[in-house]
């Protein structure tokens, strides 16, 4: 009994001890039930089944929400008190898990014990890396769940069809991750759906369902998606709709007018789409509540919609890349709430007006490639204090910017002033500390590179002057000084004296097209970042520093007079991608070194002195597409490959002007498959695609090696590739012996030059089979024999052909292209006979069935453009074609307008020309009797 008692009085003492912690616990809500048992182990295993990271999630003030959640100690058994945990006041239950930004990193597994969760209302997983795993549709038994953020968070896969059960989701977010596959539709239809966000996902499909006006959607978000199909008319029955972002979609058809329903829409975006042209926008000016609208790229025409004007809280105005005509309309002066304006890319005309001033909270103004026309003040511009932004390259203006300005100057970051007939740097930027994007490219400015504009902003990071007058650098320091600077472009200019050394992070150095003397620094060497390096176009000297970064995608030194041998590049790592020494003085041998650079596209060493027998060592390069060895002492034979899958890629080679002896290499023609198939499908550009990131800019550039060739009888420099351009030039060498039958299995060649060698024998027919060629130049060597029939009958797009200082006898063949060649093409072969040579052939009835079409007066002359529509001849003064591309919050391209529409009217020029030959072709009527002519 006694013990009885005293057990009893322990127990009550224990309950009063009990009763005085739960009142002294410092936690005022202690009197709340605690969490429940199985939710708490359920979150402690969630939080075991993941690791954290520092670098899976990209908020700054991201930390690690559940190192707070504890299996013992103080607060290990409330889990309702642990960081991002919320539970219901009453039941206990965990009503929400705040998760976002929590480093939490590593797959959500289907048996993930958060999916036991059930009374979960908000689930927040945003931000963190889940790495690649799919959403798994257990997602579904969290059946109360109301708000559902999974936006970045390395998700991929499906988005589980489970979710559309899920009947009292309000709001869903599953933007920016990686899913592929179709949106399912039924998700729409979930009743209580208020805001859908799944932009960013790339591959995402989808299409929009036939809306009715029981649907209440407040947002929808599909941005940067695969969404496609048009756009229904029935998205006006989404009354409540105050958010619609559709940009970077691929929607068809035209715009439903009955978006002007949509009237309580404060923001809408409907960018680069696919739709139609479309000229009146009537269904704007119902839209009143509207800050953003966004209307780029989206096919407009037409004058800019004065229904805008009734917009008046507008604050983001987007309609650049369209197609608007007229004047930019007086009525826009009057919205003074504008912050952002972009009109860039399209065809207004007219002046400035100096009523731009009146737009005092504008940040941005993009005005850029358009037919503006006049002198414009800066001043204009420079009055609006809160302008970060401005764009005004590639008009027909005069910008004066040398007036002293009297008022506080806006803090720029990005000032594009490329082609506005500047005669000097404007003064002003002295002043602007928080530049970092600057371009003048081609203006009319002469003299010296003022030293301030290298160091006027610390935060700059790309500065174009090229395309000017410049003549030097001010007091040519050894090296500029800027440590934010990664793109200089200072090419086609006069500058002179020594290279000055790029800063040191530096990725994209191009200094073409000047004066410069001198050697490479040694000291070039320092800069660890840079990808780009292109000096092509100098008078530089000296030898190659020995040391160059193994970061160089693109090494372009053309045409300056380095000598000595070519150093051992990239000794253990390689990512170049062009190697272009050529027309140097450069000798010894290729540095075997370049064997590392699996990434090696264009190797170009023409006109240089290296010596040494064919390097068949480069048939290792996997992606080699282009190697010129032009005019160098390479001698010997060139042999045969060691194995079959040597030289996968290649598909332009020049070994012409060499000393190279024996036959011509049979064995290497039997295995350049990529010259054997002509794929026009899948035609692009060879180039370096240099993607650049840094704190808030994030662009690609895209760099296009220059090439010289010999096509046509004429040497030409070409500024772009074509991936199916194909040529072999093994010209002026000693190439002895026949022309091998397997050239005719070349099928893709549009070039092929044998000529100046001591070739023998005949014409193989097979060269018949050469359908794509359109220079074959066979001349001055020792053939003989007929010229075959195949040729005239077969090469529909032959523009240039030479047999000239042969042995060849017999008949020229007649027919297609044949009638266009003069007797420049034959002389110096005294057998042959027939039209356009005088001789007539004694017996010979030449019965050419040739019902050619005139010659389209509209075609562009083979000598405005030479080689074929794939290659573009040089604009004087260009060098080596860059195309720039920035991409900085908004869309903003600043690139060379008139090359690139000279490049698509030649082209088209071309292509029509190509379509006429094609229907051109016609069974062979051509008969040629042959006689003895002896
Ligand atoms: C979940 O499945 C993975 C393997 O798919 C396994 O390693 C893990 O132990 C499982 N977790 C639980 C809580 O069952
Ligand atoms: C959905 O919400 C309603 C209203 O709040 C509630 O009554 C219902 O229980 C919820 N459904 C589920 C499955 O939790
Ligand atoms: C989208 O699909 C393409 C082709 O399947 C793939 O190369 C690419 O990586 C995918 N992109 C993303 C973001 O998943
Ligand atoms: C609207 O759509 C929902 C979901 O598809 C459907 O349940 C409802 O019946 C439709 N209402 C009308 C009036 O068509
Ligand atoms: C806008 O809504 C009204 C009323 O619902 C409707 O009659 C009209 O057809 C709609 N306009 C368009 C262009 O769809
Ligand atoms: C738009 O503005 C014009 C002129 O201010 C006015 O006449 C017109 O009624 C307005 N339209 C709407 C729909 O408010």
């Amino acid at each position: 009994m006694g013990s009885y008692t005293i057990s009893n009085h322990v127990f009550l003492i224990l309950m009063h001890i009990l009763y005085a912690i739960a009142k002294s616990n410092v936690l005022p809500q202690a009197t709340v039930t605690l969490c429940h048992d199985h939710e708490r182990s359920a979150l402690l295993q969630f939080k075991q089944s993941l690791s954290l990271n520092k670098s899976a999630s990209y908020d700054p003030s991201a930390y690690p929400k559940t190192e707070s959640w504890k299996a013992s100690g103080e607060f290990s058994s409330d889990c309702c008190s642990w960081y991002g945990v919320e539970c219901d006041d009453t039941t206990g239950y965990v009503v929400g898990l705040h998760l976002g930004s929590s480093l939490l990193y590593g797959p959500l597994r289907s048996n993930s014990t958060i999916f036991s969760l059930v009374h979960l209302q908000t689930l927040n997983l945003a931000d963190n890396n889940f790495r690649t795993s799919p959403i798994p549709p257990e997602i579904a038994q969290l059946s109360s769940l109301i708000n559902l953020n999974l936006s970045l968070s390395g998700f991929s896969g499906q988005i589980p069809p489970q979710l559309s059960g899920m009947s009292n989701l309000t709001s869903i977010d599953l933007s920016t991750n990686k899913f592929c596959g179709g949106f399912p539709v039924a998700i729409f239809d979930l009743p209580a759906l208020l805001v859908l966000n799944v932009s960013g996902n790339k591959n995402l499909t989808g299409f929009l369902p036939e809306f009715n006006q029981t649907n209440s959607l407040t947002a929808l978000e599909l941005a940067s998606t695969k969404f496609s199909g048009n756009l229904p008319a029935a998205i006006g029955n989404l009354q409540s709709l105050a958010k619609l972002q559709l940009e970077e979609c691929l929607f068809s058809g035209s715009i439903p007018a009955s978006i002007g329903n949509l009237t309580e829409l404060t923001y809408l975006s409907l960018s680069s789409n696919m739709f139609t042209k479309q000229g009146k926008l009537i269904w704007l000016d119902r839209l009143i509540k509207l800050t953003v609208l966004s209307l780029e790229d989206t096919n407009l025409y037409g004058d800019i919609p004065p229904s805008l004007a009734n917009l008046t809280r507008l604050t983001t105005l987007s309609l650049g890349s369209n197609n608007f005509s007229g004047v930019i309309p007086l009525w826009l002066m009057n919205m003074t709430q504008l912050t952002t304006l972009s009109l860039h890319q399209n065809k207004l005309a007219g002046p400035i007006k100096s009523s731009f001033s009146q737009l005092k909270n504008l940040e941005s103004l993009y005005l850029h490639d358009n037919n503006l026309i006049g002198t414009v003040e800066a001043g204009i511009f420079l009055s609006l204090e809160k302008l970060t932004s401005l764009t005004l390259s590639y008009n027909k203006i005069t910008l004066l910017a040398h007036h002293p300005v009297n008022f506080t100057l806006p803090k720029l970051k990005m000032l594009q002033l490329s082609q506005c007939n500047l005669s000097e740097i404007p003064y002003f930027l002295k002043f602007q500390n928080s530049l970092e994007v600057l371009l003048l490219r081609g203006n009319n400015i002469h003299g010296e590179i003022p030293h301030w504009i290298w160091n006027a902003s610390d935060h700059l990071e790309t500065i174009d002057l090229s395309a000017n007058f410049l003549t030097a650098m001010k007091h040519n320091p050894m090296a500029l000084q800027s440590k934010s600077l990664i793109v200089i472009d200072i090419s086609n200019n006069m500058l002179k004296g020594n290279l000055p050394l790029p800063p040191p992070n530096t990725v994209q150095y191009i200094v073409s097209n000047n004066r410069l003397t001198g050697d490479i620094p040694p000291m070039i060497c320092d800069g660890k970042s840079i990808k780009i390096l292109d000096l092509s176009n100098n008078s530089m000297s000296g030898p190659l520093p020995q040391c160059l970064s193994s970061s160089l995608e693109a090494l372009i030194l053309q045409e300056n007079n380095f000598s000595g041998t070519v150093p051992q590049i990239c000794p253990s790592e390689c990512n170049l991608r062009v190697m272009d020494l050529s027309r140097n003085q450069l000798s010894g041998e290729v540095p075997k070194s370049l064997l590392n650079c699996n990434m090696l596209q264009i190797l170009d060493l023409s006109n240089n002195q290296m010596e040494q027998t064919f390097p068949n060592w480069l048939g290792n390069l996997p992606q080699l597409q282009v190697l010129l060895l032009r005019s160098n002492k390479f001698h010997g034979a060139v042999g045969s490959p060691r194995i079959h899958t040597e030289f996968p890629m290649l598909r332009i080679i020049d070994l012409s002007q060499n000393s190279f002896t024996g036959n011509l290499p049979l064995e290497y023609i039997k295995i350049w498959n990529a010259m054997k198939v002509f794929r026009p499908d899948i035609e692009m550009y060879i180039n370096t695609e240099v993607n650049f990131e840094n704190r808030r800019v994030q662009w690609t550039e895209s760099f296009q090696s220059s090439i010289i060739l010999t096509n046509k009888g004429v040497k030409r420099v070409y500024i772009k590739i074509l991936n199916t351009f194909t040529a072999v030039d093994l010209s002026s060498n000693k190439f002895t012996g026949k022309i091998p039958e397997h050239f005719g299995s070349l099928e893709a060649l549009r070039l092929l030059d044998l000529s100046n060698n001591e070739l023998m024998g005949p014409i193989p027919p097979s060269l018949g089979n050469l359908t794509q060629l359109e220079s074959l130049d066979l001349s001055h060597n020792k053939l003989s024999g007929f010229i075959p029939q195949e040729l005239a009958a077969q090469l529909n797009f032959l523009e240039f052909f030479n047999v000239s200082y042969n042995n060849l006898s017999g008949p020229i063949p007649q027919g297609l292209q044949f009638k266009t060649f003069d007797n420049n093409s034959y002389i110096g072969n005294s057998g042959l006979c027939g039209f356009p040579l005088s001789k007539i052939c004694g017996c010979v009835q030449s019965l050419a069935a040739d019902d050619d079409e005139e010659e389209d007066d509209n075609n562009i002359s083979d000598d405005q453009f030479p080689g074929g529509f794939d290659w573009v001849f040089i604009l004087s003064g260009l060098g080596s074609g860059l195309v720039t591309g920035f991409v900085m919050g908004n869309i903003l391209t600043d690139k060379h307008p008139w090359l690139i529409a000279g490049i698509a009217q030649k082209l088209r020029g071309k292509q029509k020309n190509m379509k006429r030959r094609k229907r051109q072709i016609i069974p062979d009527q051509t008969m040629v009797q042959v006689c003895n002519h002896k």
